[in-house]
């Protein structure tokens, strides 16, 4: 019997309503609209208002993720987040609770920028399974409470939001079907992208002692090299997979880090950058949020077609990465 397979059938995004130019960061930290955008591509970012939590963004991407898809319910809720509402427990009961899904089953997945990938993984299990005929996926995060207010290298960076996909059962010849999917992890990296207390090792407890630092931390010029080689190696290779050439890849929908990463692996790929839509100048690193964020951008602009032969791919701490191949459906983001 062939498993069955994941097919995308709605898309659903939403950013909170502030918005944070990079001239407005440049009063408050030392650096400068022309380094950020020269460095990076970045123009603003969005920013959760106090007191709105990842949960929030979740629901508002999910409920149009919903709609997107024409269903009122799913059977199982996925999200992939860094900055979930609280340590214990997972967030994503919350936001089944808060749809209106009742009791069905609701996990957090955890792997940084690749969450969105690993969550589309977990998803698909499900579904292959046989524990859910639907599934939410939502990546959402909101990394402003998280990072280091003097912090201007990861200040200028990361923003807040949440994208979410409804998957559904169904066969792996449809359009929108989740082809080859791979993942990675290379936890010898974990000092690269981390937030070095608040957990076992590190607790609660030494950073109230002011012993540990709280704040998320990133090695960035490390990170740039690394997100690159493995971007453009797992799109390749799931390329390769479903049956396509690099070049006949229609379009690559990266994690929106930075602008210079999404060109070095264009490069790398030897493709045309126009290939790699973007959508970081106007969202910054969105962490979770920014694979499902950028596909309904791109879905949404016209620059992702349906039949378009699309590769989802990213990379982020643990060191995690990932990619996965589809036939883009005919679906309306909302
Ligand atoms: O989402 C998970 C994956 N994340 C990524 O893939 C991020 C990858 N890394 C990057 O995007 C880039 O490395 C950054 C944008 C984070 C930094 O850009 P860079 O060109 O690699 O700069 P750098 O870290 O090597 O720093 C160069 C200089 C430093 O000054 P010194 O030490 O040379 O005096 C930094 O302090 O740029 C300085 N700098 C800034 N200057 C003005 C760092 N951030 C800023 C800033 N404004 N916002």
């Amino acid at each position: 019997m062939s498993p069955r397979a994941a097919v995308l059938a709605g898309l659903g995004s939403w950013l909170p309503p502030r918005v944070v130019t990079n001239e407005e960061l440049s009063r408050e930290l030392d650096t400068t609209d022309a380094w950020i955008t020269s460095r990076t591509g970045i123009r603003r970012r969005h920013v959760a208002e106090p007191g709105t939590a990842t949960s929030g963004l979740a629901v508002e991407a999910g409920l149009r993720a919903l709609k997107s898809a024409g269903v009122p319910d799913v059977d199982a809720v996925v999200l992939a987040t860094t900055t979930p509402d609280r340590p214990c427990p997972a967030t994503a009961p919350a936001v089944a609770a808060e749809l209106g899904l009742g009791t069905v089953p609701a996990f957090d997945v955890g792997a940084v920028c690749t969450g969105f990938l690993y969550a589309l993984a977990a998803g698909s299990g499900l579904l292959a399974a046989e524990c859910a005929d639907s599934v939410l996926v939502i990546g959402a995060d909101t990394f402003s409470g998280i990072l280091d207010p003097a912090d201007r290298s990861t200040r200028a960076i990361f923003g807040d939001g949440a994208g979410a996909v409804v998957l559904r059962a169904g066969d792996s010849t449809e359009p929108g079907a989740l082809g080859p999917l791979l993942l990675g992890s290379d936890g010898t990296g974990e000092d690269l992208i981390t937030v070095r207390s608040g957990g076992s090792r590190a607790p609660v407890r030494a950073v109230t002692a002011g012993e540990a630092d709280p704040y998320f931390r990133m090695a960035g010029r490390t990170v740039f090299r690394a997100a690159v080689e493995r971007m453009a190696d797992a799109a390749t290779e799931v390329a390769r997979r479903a049956g396509w050439s690099a070049r006949g890849i229609d379009r690559i929908v990266a994690h929106q880090a930075n602008l210079r990463i999404l060109h070095a692996t264009a490069d790398r790929m030897r493709l045309p950058r126009s290939r790699f839509p973007v959508h970081l100048d106007a969202v910054g690193n969105t962490a979770a949020a920014s694979v499902p964020l950028a596909l309904a951008h791109a879905a949404g602009t016209g620059e992702l077609l349906p039949g378009h032969r699309t590769v989802l791919t990213a990379f982020g701490g643990g060191l995690t990465w990932g990619a996965c191949a589809l036939r883009w459906p005919a679906v309306t983001p909302l």
